[in-house]
């Protein structure tokens, strides 16, 4: 493992791990989220879980990966020769990047949709649009196999080329640009929703609920969010700390992440539904919220069309920051094994999660219902991948806990979070016991899916 990977500042983890955690799932699926359970009942919960549960395991991961300062397959292979446990533990890392390709190929189909609606934004096509307009715009999208495919293909070579740089050349330049333009845009965004469209309605849906809207599902859905939107259980973390330098602070570093994180994720929210309110629109659009309510948004407000071109690239920076963070990993296996160059092993990652991406793009068409394929899974294949996700994303965290907890000794940890003995202890009590009794709870989630 060569020395020279390793971020060239202390704050460049913090700028990555960043970079990882926002993306699709705090500008998308948080706030969609939000709009079908309940707002603010469901803002509240999931705090919650990425306080107990998030928090600790991300802890736990960065640890995982500076202490080996390899690859997340690689790492947990030389920390259980070091302690001489099961090698049983290197499940964290298949099963890590086992999520990341399936991620990664979902992801990238959705972010095309983001560049699809920058070029609509950009012609000004979608100009005083209706409502059975933009639902036909979207329709036609997803209908088509060869533009999502286009899309899709375009997105992941962008990601893919900033990936074969190199950790410096690509990784931490493109990062370097992306992040401060992303703040800014947000900020742009902030401020025209709150000028234009319905704050208050915003704010009130968004901060305020009542105890009766706290379900079991919304809860389930809060914590299964919580290691989506974090990057946990998908070795993206790992790997990114195997590359800090071991004198920033994991503590701190680790509550900068989930805090920054959750703010974009209630911003979005917060402008998101003042647009789509100040429309006259409802929130509980589900995924097409993005895609369906807030174009139209756009397209009667002034301005809207500049606007919209600006949101979304706001949503492709954000995608291409986290998707790059799970092509590394698997990436960095395949060089750190193989011993093969990073172009070709970024490649190789590459070309796997586009044919996985196939899938996705043809579970909203040609495999949409009544279909062979269709059949055998009792459901398309995007609702698949996300069942995946809501197994082996938890079952991944689970191990890491577990792992980090009780097969790290004391002294360890201690020289991983060079901290006060009483923080030490309450993340030790944390990761050993809370992450993990909270992690199995979201496997409830998946049971209706196993049924049936
Ligand atoms: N955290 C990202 C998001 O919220 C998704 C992601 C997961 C990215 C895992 C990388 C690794 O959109
Ligand atoms: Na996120």
């Amino acid at each position: 493992m060569s020395s020279d990977n390793i971020w060239t500042h202390k704050g460049t983890f913090l700028l990555a791990a960043v970079g990882s955690a926002v993306g699709l799932g705090n500008l998308w699926r948080f706030p969609y989220l939000a709009g079908e359970h309940g707002g603010g009942a469901f803002l509240l919960v999931y705090v919650l879980c990425v306080f107990a549960v998030g928090i600790p395991i991300l802890i736990a991961e960065i640890m995982l990966g500076r202490n080996s300062r390899r690859c997340p397959i690689m790492g947990m292979r030389f920390l259980t020769r070091c302690h001489r446990t099961s090698r049983a533990w290197e499940t964290i890392g298949w099963l890590g990047g086992l999520s990341a390709l399936l991620i990664l190929s979902f992801y990238s189909v959705i972010s095309g949709w983001a560049l699809h609606y920058l070029g609509e934004m950009l012609t000004g096509s979608l100009r005083d649009a209706d409502a059975a307009m933009l639902a036909d715009n979207f329709a036609n999208l997803i209908a088509s196999p060869l533009k999502l495919t286009l899309y899709h293909t375009l997105f992941l070579a962008i990601c893919a080329y900033i990936v074969a740089r190199g950790v410096h050349r690509g990784l931490e330049s493109a990062l370097r640009i992306l992040m401060p333009t992303l703040l800014v845009i947000l900020l742009v965004v902030l401020f025209y929703a709150a000028t234009s469209g319905d704050m208050a309605a915003a704010s009130r849906f968004m901060l305020s609920f009542s105890l009766s809207e706290l379900s079991l599902e919304g809860w389930l859905e809060a914590m299964g969010q919580s290691f989506f939107t974090l990057s946990l259980g998908m070795g993206a973390i790992m790997a990114y700390g195997a590359y800090m330098p071991s004198e920033t602070s994991l503590t701190l570093t680790a509550f900068a992440i989930a805090l920054i994180d959750t703010l974009v994720a209630v911003i979005a929210g917060l402008a998101i539904f003042a647009l789509v309110f100040g429309a006259g629109l409802a929130a509980d659009e589900g995924p097409g919220l993005m895609f369906v309510s807030l174009p139209l948004a756009f397209s009667v407000m002034p301005s809207g069309s500049l606007v919209g071109a600006i949101f979304f690239v706001l949503v492709l920076g954000a995608a291409i920051s986290s998707a790059i963070s799970l092509i590394e990993p698997v990436a960095a296996y395949l060089v750190e094994r193989f011993d093969l160059s990073r172009v070709l092993a970024v490649a190789l990652v590459s070309v796997l999660a586009w044919g996985l991406g196939l899938a996705t793009v043809a579970s909203f068409n040609v495999w949409a219902e009544a279909s062979p394929v269709h059949d055998v899974f009792g459901r398309s294949a995007f609702a698949v991948l996300e069942l995946v996700t809501h197994i082996t994303l938890p079952l991944c965290g689970l191990l890491v806990a577990l792992f980090a907890g009780w097969s790290l000794t004391q002294s360890e940890s201690m020289k991983e979070m060079h901290t006060r003995s009483s923080w030490l202890r309450l993340w030790r009590f944390l990761v050993r016991f809370i992450a993990p009794t909270g992690v199995a709870f979201v496997f409830l989630r998946a049971l209706p899916y196993v049924q049936g």
